[in-house]
């Protein structure tokens, strides 16, 4: 097996690894390699998108969910969750707020609630396509049909994201009920992909039983699968969830994942997720510097930030969108980065 730098000198020069490895890389890394890692992921992240770190405004649409996946505090079993919806109307607003303060992407994430008719959706996207003609809106709302997946890029949507958790298998149905599979995860983002989303995916770090076998596999999937965005960021305990008790993923561990990401797919959209600002003060800082180059700040009315709480004190619940983008553009120029407002599409540029 080549060395631990000759092996990130060969994902640098090939974009490819083998299982083994990049299990080996993994398993053995070290604070001094990462350094090394974070300086190449740099590179490529300021060949390709400068200085400029995206910001995408998050709508937290809908806290209900019909999944009862064991890590998620929004789960159905949990009796303790206060449910909540936001209107049309509610949903416009956040948008008219977010456009006013100059983000040019709008995410509307929730949990997969049926409530929201597979009309009701298209009908919102619509009415955010024709009110914002110069945004992307960006879905994230779970498994669906390619058909539903077709109409809703018909109706207007622009970019999906859906995690695929982890890509082994067995380690998958650790982290869910039998109702769910990797398999059908998987073929949902091929589905996405083929109709012509910017696809994300991403993984939970740390989570409960997770090897470096699997992140192996993870890196490879995403290798197979070329999406667009790939958001991955520590596992968090929540307390009403039957992994209350497991540990939390490390920051460090993240990090490294992020840097491998950059260097195995330098165009990639990255973020420097609020798992990661959540576990430590400075965690997006460290994300971007890092690999990462975007991040989410919360569009959601401050009512209800509180209740979309997928893991235990997720940040920036208390304040308001603009000061969450302030409070971002500030962090991002402590460290000599810049917030930016626009589109931010996946950079087509050769390389
Ligand atoms: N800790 C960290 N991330 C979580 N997510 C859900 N629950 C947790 C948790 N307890 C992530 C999942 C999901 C995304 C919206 O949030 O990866 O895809
Ligand atoms: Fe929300 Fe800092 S990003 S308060």
């Amino acid at each position: 097996m080549d060395s631990l730098y000759s092996l990130i000198d060969k994902l640098e020069e090939t974009s490819h690894l083998t299982k083994e490895e990049w299990v080996f890389l993994i398993s053995n890394r070290n604070g001094e390699l990462a350094e090394y890692l974070f300086q190449k992921a740099r590179h490529w992240q300021h060949h390709y998108y400068g200085n400029q770190i995206y910001a995408r405004g998050l709508i937290e649409f809908t806290n209900y969910c019909k999944n009862d996946c064991y890590y998620c505090g929004i789960r159905r079993s949990n009796q303790n969750a206060d449910r909540y919806r936001l209107s049309k109307e509610d949903i416009l607003e956040c948008c008219q707020i977010g456009h006013g303060l100059g983000f040019r992407t709008f995410v509307l994430q929730g949990g997969e609630d049926g409530w929201f008719t597979q009309e009701k959706l298209e009908s919102l996207v619509e009415s955010i396509r024709k009110g914002y003609p110069d945004c992307a809106i960006t879905l994230s709302i779970g498994e669906r049909t390619k058909e539903s997946y077709q109409r809703l890029f018909q109706a207007g949507a622009d970019r999906y994201l859906l995690r695929h958790e982890t890509a082994d298998s067995s380690h998958y149905r650790r982290l869910h009920p039998p109702e769910l599979s990797s398999e059908n995860r998987k073929q949902c983002l091929r589905h996405l992909k083929e109709i012509g989303f910017q696809t994300g995916t991403g993984f939970m770090v740390g989570s409960p039983g997770q090897t470096a076998a699997h992140l192996a596999e993870d890196m490879l999937f995403i290798r197979e699968l070329e999406p667009h965005m790939v958001g991955i960021g520590p596992f968090v305990p929540h307390h009403d969830t039957p992994f209350a008790q497991e540990a939390q993923g490390a920051v460090e561990l993240t990090l490294f994942m992020i840097g491998l990401l950059r260097l195995m797919l330098p165009k990639l959209l990255l973020p420097a997720t609020t798992a990661l600002g959540t576990i430590d003060p400075l965690g997006r800082e460290k994300g971007v510097q890092a690999g990462a180059n975007v991040v989410m700040p919360n569009l959601s009315p401050t009512s209800v930030r509180k209740k979309y709480e997928l893991y235990d004190n997720k940040i920036c619940t208390g304040d308001e969108a603009a000061e969450c983008r302030m409070c971002l553009s500030r962090r991002m120029q402590s460290i000599g980065y810049e917030l930016a407002v626009d589109r931010g599409d996946f950079c087509m540029a050769a390389p």
